[in-house]
Formats: C-alpha cells, sequence, structure tokens
C-alpha cells in the first residue's frame, strides 16, 4: 500500500519529519511595533519607489517589516519591478545577495481574500496541527508551507526555484529566467517537443509523490519555462499525502496536466499518468521499459 516509500531512509519518512511551522510572533512583527527611526525610513523609501506605487500600498507594516528584515539579513539587495499580482500574492524581482545573483520575492497579502480556501488546504496536513484559524496565522503558515514543499521538491530533485529564505509572509526563491529574460508560463509558449515535456512533468510529479507531496494546483500556469528547462512554481497549496484529500489533488493535477499535453496532439490520460505518478519505484538496476 505505502510501499513506495520503504525505498526512503528512515529520516526521510514523510509525515513524521515535517517540519512543524512556527508561526508566533515574528521579529517582522517586532520591527513593526518598535517603529524605530531606521525602519520608518526604510519603510518610506519602499513606499516611495516607484516599482511598488501600485502594490506597496497593499502592504501593512508587518509586510514591511518583513521585507526589511530580509534585506537586513542580506537576502535582498535592491529591487526590482513587479512580475506578477496575484490573487494571494505580489511577485517581485530583486537582486539577492550580490547582484550576480537574481531573486523572485513573494509577498502573500494578509488580507487574502482566498483565506477560507487557504485552510482547506492546511486542515488535514500533519505539518500545521493546532494552527490558529486567524488570517495572519492561516497566511504565514502558508507562506511557510510554501518554502517547506519547495524546499522537499528541490531536495527530491524536482526542478523548482530553489528556496533562499522566509521572513512571516514573504517569500525568497531563486529567479527563474533573469529580468530583462522572463521565464514564461508553459501555456504561452509553443512547445516543441511535448513528449519530452511531458514526462519530464510525470517524473516531476512522481518525485513530489515520493517525498509525499502533492502540487495540487498543477496545470501549465503553474510551469514555467526558461532556457529549455521546465520549473515547476507555485508549491503554497502543495499537500502531503497524508492529506484527506490528497487523491482528489493528485487526480485534478493529473487531469490538468493531461488534459493539456492532449492538446499538444498528445495520447495522455488522467489515469495513465496517475498511476505513473502513485507507481512504487522501480528495483534499482531494473529498466523502465516495462510500462
Ligand atoms: N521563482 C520565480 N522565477 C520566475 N518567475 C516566477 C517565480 N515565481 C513566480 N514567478 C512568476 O510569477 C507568477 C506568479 O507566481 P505564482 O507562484 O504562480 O503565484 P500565484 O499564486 O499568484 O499564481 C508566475 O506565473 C511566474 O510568471
Ligand atoms: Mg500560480
Amino acid at each position: 500500500m505505502t510501499e513506495e516509500f520503504d525505498l526512503l531512509e528512515p529520516a526521510d519518512d514523510p509525515g513524521d519529519e515535517w517540519e512543524e511551522l512556527d508561526v508566533s510572533d515574528t521579529e517582522a512583527d517586532r520591527i513593526a511595533r518598535r517603529q524605530d527611526r531606521e525602519f520608518s525610513e526604510f519603510r518610506k523609501r519602499l513606499k516611495d519607489a516607484d516599482q511598488f506605487k501600485l502594490d506597496g500600498s497593499v502592504f501593512d507594516d508587518a509586510t514591511l517589516a518583513a521585507i526589511y528584515k530580509l534585506v537586513q539579513d542580506g537576502y535582498i539587495t535592491a529591487f526590482g519591478g513587479p512580475v506578477s499580482t496575484g490573487k494571494e500574492a505580489n511577485v517581485f524581482e530583486a537582486f539577492g545577495e550580490d547582484e550576480s545573483q537574481e531573486v523572485a520575492v513573494k509577498i502573500y497579502r494578509i488580507n487574502s481574500s482566498n483565506f477560507t480556501q487557504m485552510r482547506e488546504y492546511l486542515e488535514g496536513d500533519p505539518r500545521f496541527e493546532g494552527i490558529a484559524s486567524d488570517k495572519k496565522a492561516t497566511v504565514l503558515a502558508w507562506t511557510r508551507k510554501e518554502f517547506a514543499n519547495l524546499r522537499r521538491a528541490y531536495d527530491a530533485g524536482v526542478r523548482v526555484p530553489e528556496p533562499i529564505a522566509v521572513q512571516r509572509n514573504a517569500l525568497v526563491m531563486e529567479l527563474v529566467g533573469h529580468a530583462d529574460d522572463r521565464a514564461r508560463r508553459l501555456s504561452e509558449v509553443t512547445v516543441e517537443n511535448p513528449e519530452t515535456a511531458f514526462e519530464v512533468v510525470r517524473e516531476y510529479m512522481r518525485r513530489l509523490y515520493r517525498v509525499g507531496l502533492i502540487h495540487g494546483d498543477l496545470s501549465e500556469y503553474n510551469l514555467i519555462v526558461h532556457d529549455g528547462e521546465l520549473v515547476v512554481i507555485d508549491l503554497g497549496q502543495a499537500v502531503t499525502v497524508h492529506h484527506p484529500n490528497a487523491r482528489t489533488f493528485l487526480e485534478r493535477d493529473c487531469r490538468n496536466v493531461a488534459a493539456f499535453f492532449s492538446r499538444q496532439g498528445l495520447e495522455v490520460s488522467a489515469d495513465d499518468l496517475a498511476a505513473a505518478v502513485t507507481e512504487p519505484e522501480p528495483e534499482p538496476g531494473g529498466n523502465s521499459d516495462e510500462e
């Protein structure tokens, strides 16, 4: 039944070693409360910056303090422009430790309209037992969850943006592509070799599943492409295989992916994809043409 997990080291047994996510008072909250001169100046600069004019106005002081802390800790050295303004989060480009490292900063808005929906993904996830149900705790847990999911996926060999730092509701990760040469969504590009692209996505779904994760919102909109690489993004909602709705989420992911690649002319089915994703790993040394 769960034999696919037998291959994992005991220390890597999904469901046991999930880090507990701490959403108690953060350093950023303390900075926001203190309102010392340095933070006040930073806040003013950020709010006046062109690229924050529109989006920055929706950030509360504690969010600005989270950004301030990330800057102080050296994870962000300069802000670039906005990459995306989604329903729950804004994504910005920035320089990381220095100008040679470009990062993406994803900032979840606390007054997210979809926070009831967030609860549905969080409840049933062993990592989030006992987390308060107010908006702030929910969004903070969500941000931490995305960070933890990215780390886990990255370690499992799934091509995701490398997670760098998390602070309150702000997440710093590798920028895929460059400010002047943006990564594009799979939905926006002409897929030259759909067969290979499908195999890569299927393998990433398999690897995720093997470390106990289901993406939960996988489609051509959360797969980005740059330099011939396919990158899985947006892992905030990804749940562990223990989640009561895990199977439903997996089936939906498979339907989305199969539908996209069917439109690219491949003969693929959601059921076959789900079977491949959940199939136990072949014996080491065995070949893969048994399918
Ligand atoms: N690490 C990244 N590198 C490059 N672009 C990114 C990165 N993360 C997000 N984006 C861009 O921002 C958009 C929104 O990010 P996503 O994580 O999907 O958030 P949302 O919840 O708003 O869908 C993506 O479609 C992509 O264009
Ligand atoms: Mg997305």
